[in-house]
């Protein structure tokens, strides 16, 4: 596996692969990998010739008072699990590559961004479509892999690629859960015993909508969001930022949850802030 910190020298390698014709399949990571991280790389692994994995915590993704001084790290442990994964090539940028002093230009995907994540969030997704866009022209990937996990990242992501034409496909893939149900995180590692234990309410809740709709036929949103409320407002300690049942594609809000609808959550424990959701 190749370890590359310049931008300039992973376009120069990324010449000599599509001299070759090579398909690039490429897993933009904050790193700290997970089953989660695994699922999207083995997937690339899979239908493309050459992968290729960023690790980059990037800073503009972060809002004032968020975790991003705190937020996991550990390179060393993350390139045994890459060599493992057999990727070809490792792409760890500096912050002051990537942000040079004088960076003046931001890619903002309007009212996708507002929504959701975004009221609690506010820059977050200027932050995320900006770095994801340098890395797809830094990388030149065929195929990029995003986690459902993070959909409304995911969708975000792929209506930027639409809009501005950009010659990649976007693809999404499952949510990794641990035996118990709590989606992989890298911010999982944040919690203690007794508050994971907590934050499984989130899933809880998810997992009763399910239910209700599956196997009780209740279709209407007010009724199945206020019962997966009750149960993350019952838990101590947790707070429920929100939890919304909303088109899969515009991201607005429904009465009646169908095929192409969200359930999407975010709760806080302490000062750690969780998200899931399930898509019907
Ligand atoms: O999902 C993430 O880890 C990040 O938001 C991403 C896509 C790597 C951009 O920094």
């Amino acid at each position: 596996m190749k370890i590359l910190e310049k931008i300039e020298d992973v376009k120069r390698e990324i010449r000599r692969i599509k001299r070759k014709d090579k398909k690039i399949g490429f897993v933009p990571t904050m790193g700290y990998l997970h089953e989660g991280h695994i699922s999207l790389i083995r997937k690339a692994r899979e239908e493309c010739d050459y992968v290729v994995v960023s690790i980059f915590v990037n800073p503009t993704q972060f809002g004032p008072g968020e975790d991003y001084k705190r937020y996991p790290r550990d390179l060393n442990r993350d390139i045994k699990i890459l060599k493992k994964e057999k990727v070809n090539l490792l792409f760890v940028p500096k912050v002051e590559d990537m942000y040079p002093k004088d960076f003046k230009t931001w890619v903002i995907v309007e009212d996708l961004s507002e929504k959701l994540e975004g009221k609690f969030r506010p820059s977050h997704f200027r932050g995320v479509c900006t770095v994801v866009l340098k890395l797809f022209n830094i990388v030149e990937p065929d195929c990029a892999y995003f986690g459902w996990k993070d959909a409304q990242q995911l969708v975000i992501v792929k209506k930027m690629v639409e809009d501005l034409n950009i010659p990649v496909e976007i693809i999404g893939c499952k949510t990794v859960r641990e035996k118990d149900g709590l989606a992989a995180s890298s911010r999982n590692t944040y919690l203690s015993e007794k508050d994971r234990e907590k934050a499984l309410c989130l899933y809880k809740a998810l997992h009763k909508i399910k239910e209700m709709v599956e196997l009780e036929g209740i279709r209407e949103s007010d009724i199945l969001l206020k019962e997966g409320k009750k149960i993350i407002e019952n838990t101590e300690g947790v707070k429920l930022q929100y939890l919304e049942a909303v088109n899969l594609k515009n991201l607005n809000p429904v009465k009646k949850i169908k095929k192409g609808v969200m359930v999407a959550g975010a709760i806080k424990i302490g000062k750690v802030r969780l998200i899931d959701n399930i898509i019907f």
